[in-house]
């Protein structure tokens, strides 16, 4: 058991336990919430951010899930007060919910630092919610546990099982193929997403609970089990009991989110197949806890850790199943000899103790490491004269045969002119081709839509076309597949390469080198260079025109300069 801690050393003591007009004022404002001074001073002031919205379906159980967090807070004898906080839908939020995940980052560190709390309970999933939540916590460094919002039931249309995402790109791209039509469409409707919760998948939200999870900022087991399982409500409260303690033992976010941790955070995420968009934000998260975290990090990890768990969108399987498996501890209990094992999570002593007993239910979901999916993690690291800072791209969800292509681009320049003209025979594309998106960057999107799935020309699609090499500074969602090459850095936008594509041009793609080039002579890509001006920005004012100036390229993360930057702030009743 472990030990209460002075009241007198809590963070919120400086607001109530001191004798000042403040302090008065602050009890006198706690009894107008409509706590007695028993109820709540010299207690652990426990902060419940939640993301809950009734815009998001994702989060939309969270509302009730935060009284579970606060039932377990009372009981371990904390103070629990529930903060409302941007809500990040992936679904409905435009351009991208990525344009606004630095925004939460910053509401969840202000929040945190300007009121009396002493530790927090992040409640959060969908997609960029949970980097976000866990960049702002970093940045204030208190204890802090994550609470996932968890998979939605698994989908079904007919005899079929589907994936949200996933299946509907599939069913998308099948009805423009002419092979269903609006009767399916809308008995699709129906069955793609049967309850609350995140992406059921191992897109990008399951990825990145997962990679929280292998962090140690989740209780073991977290992050696959279902929103919708009462064993959801039993997390939350344990969450909440563990918060009480952590607070107790002053473990600081900063203890637990360190170098190792990352790197085990890595390794899951490739092991499991999980999304690119996992490579920007945990550089991101990695940035703020001050550890050093790179794109090359990703591509030697990848070498040492082969793809286990059978999920879909590169996979069969759906996270119900995983969490039927085993879980995140079954399935980090196959990989113990690239974890490190002693560091402490929010739950365990040490990574070791929170794995042991941990066993795998279902040997086709959790593959043993004698039969992996792929030797090497999902995701590889290209360079080249296309991408002198780097590209990513999930090649285990590509069709092998275009690992290694050569072919002509065939550039569009922005979004909507591709939308627009990607069905024009006159432009002459075929299976060979190589389709470029530009503009589509951190800045030029900006917020660096999840556009890098470009799609397949229709013509292609009726004979049959299910891939093709395509190229963009543009993000991918986590449940897309195909042979995308995704983060170009440089962006387009800001004179990367990308700019100085011409319709054409020949690129060439090697995956197994980790090449990306674009086969243009030096002279002729100066003579283009001196040529290009960059486009108009598109946010004169507003938070969009700070987002323009301040965001960072895909290499480092997309954070702002300004708050990735190492340096001191003060505490509010420090300074
Ligand atoms: Fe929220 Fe997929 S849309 S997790
Ligand atoms: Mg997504």
């Amino acid at each position: 058991m472990v030990g209460v801690r002075d009241p007198g050393s809590l963070r919120s003591h400086q607001w109530y336990g001191t004798d000042g007009l403040r302090s008065f004022s602050h009890r006198a404002r706690t009894r107008q919430l409509g706590y007695l001074p028993e109820e709540h001073l010299g207690k652990p002031v426990i902060a419940v951010l939640n993301t809950w919205s009734d815009i998001n379906p994702c989060h939309v159980h969270l509302r009730e899930r935060a009284q579970a967090v606060k039932r377990g807070v009372w009981q371990a004898g904390g103070f629990p007060l529930e903060f409302p906080v941007s809500t990040l839908s992936e679904t409905f939020q435009k351009p991208t919910p990525m344009l606004y995940r630095n925004m939460l980052a910053m509401e969840t560190e202000e929040l945190l630092r300007s009121y009396p709390v002493d530790g927090a309970v992040l409640l959060g999933g969908c997609d960029k919610s949970t980097p976000a939540l866990l960049m702002g916590a970093a940045s204030v460094d208190l204890p802090a546990v994550f609470v996932p919002a968890g998979p939605m039931l698994p989908g079904h249309w007919r005899d079929q099982v589907l994936g949200s995402g996933t299946d509907m790109w599939k069913y998308w791209d099948d009805r423009r193929a002419g092979l269903i039509g609006d009767a399916e469409l809308a008995e699709l409707e129906n069955g793609l997403a049967r309850s609350p919760g995140t992406c059921m998948t191992m897109g990008t939200a399951s990825t990145l609970t997962a990679a929280a999870e292998a962090l140690g900022v989740t209780m073991p087991g977290a992050s696959s089990i279902p929103a919708v399982d009462s064993g959801h409500d039993r997390m939350a409260a344990a969450s909440g009991r563990r918060i009480v303690g952590l607070v107790h033992r002053d473990l600081r976010l900063s203890r637990i989110l360190t170098r190792p941790a990352y790197e085990d955070a890595v390794a899951t995420v490739l092991a499991l197949g999980g999304s690119t968009n996992a490579v920007i934000h945990l550089i991101a998260m990695a940035g703020r806890s001050g550890v050093p975290l790179a794109l090359d990090d990703f591509d030697r990890i990848a070498r040492t850790v082969p793809v286990l768990a059978d999920l879909r969108p590169g996979g069969q399987y759906l996270m119900e199943d995983f969490h039927f498996a085993g879980g995140l501890p079954a399935f980090l209990s196959r990989l113990t000899d690239v974890l490190h094992l002693d560091r402490p999570t929010v739950a365990h002593d040490s990574l070791r103790e929170q794995l042991a007993g941990a066993r795998v239910h279902n040997t086709e979901v959790i593959r043993p490491r004698s039969r992996p999916l792929a030797d090497e993690g999902g995701v590889a690291v290209l360079r080249g004269n296309l991408c002198p800072d780097g590209a990513v791209i999930k090649h285990i969800a590509a069709e092998p045969h275009l690992l290694r292509h050569t072919g002509p681009a065939v550039v569009f320049d922005d979004y909507r002119t591709m939308q627009r003209t990607i069905n024009d025979p006159g432009l002459g594309i075929t299976a060979d081709t190589v389709l470029v998106l530009r503009n589509a960057g951190p800045k030029g999107g900006p917020g660096m839509p999840e556009y890098g799935m470009l799609p397949i020309p229709d013509h292609l699609l009726k004979e049959g076309v299910r891939d093709m090499v395509r190229i963009s500074d543009a993000r991918m969602s986590g449940t897309s597949y195909g042979t995308c090459v995704l983060h170009v850095a440089p962006e387009s936008y800001v004179g990367g390469p990308l700019a100085l594509v011409r319709t054409g041009d020949t690129i060439s793609l090697d995956v197994p080198a980790r090449s990306l080039r674009l086969d243009v002579p030096d002279d002729e890509l100066e003579r283009r260079r001196a040529a290009w001006s960059p486009p108009p920005a598109k946010y004169e004012r507003g938070y969009g025109a700070l987002y323009g100036e301040q965001i960072t390229q895909a290499d480092t993360g997309c954070d702002f300069a300004f708050l990735s930057r190492p340096g001191a702030v003060p505490d509010p009743y420090a300074g």
